[in-house]
């Protein structure tokens, strides 16, 4: 193993990809919303997952290619897309779906697991 193995080792490490059970993806804008309120979500997001210390990795996406409706918060294995999501809303999609896994059904726009996912 050389330098950059073991670096890459690391990072994996830190980001938990070993534990990790859910990836999200949250655009902040700014085509599909003002970045100031992707942001505000982003926040709120980062600080209720670090409170709540649930294998779950997330990504900032600067898009996610709908460009309209969002913030969009896009919940993997299960392929669930939230639009409209508020800092209040990502509270509520974090303690019911990432923390206690049951999907938000109001919030849900489009569900596409990708084929070979495991779907809950
Ligand atoms: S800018 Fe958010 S989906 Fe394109």
């Amino acid at each position: 193993m050389d330098d950059s193995d073991a670096a890459n080792a690391a990072a994996f490490r830190k980001m938990g990809l070993g534990s990790a059970q859910r990836h999200v993806f949250l655009c902040v804008g700014p085509d599909c919303c003002a970045s100031t309120a992707g942001l505000a979500t982003w926040e709120v997001l980062k600080r209720r997952l670090a409170l709540s210390g649930v294998p779950v990795m997330r990504t900032k996406a600067a898009c996610l290619r709908i460009c309209q409706g969002g913030p969009w918060l896009l919940v993997y294995p299960e392929g669930i897309w939230y639009g409209g999501v508020t800092p209040e809303r990502c509270e509520r999609i974090v303690q019911e779906h990432l923390v206690g896994g049951r999907i938000v059904q109001e919030w849900v726009v489009e569900r596409y697991p990708l084929p070979g996912m495991i779907s809950s």
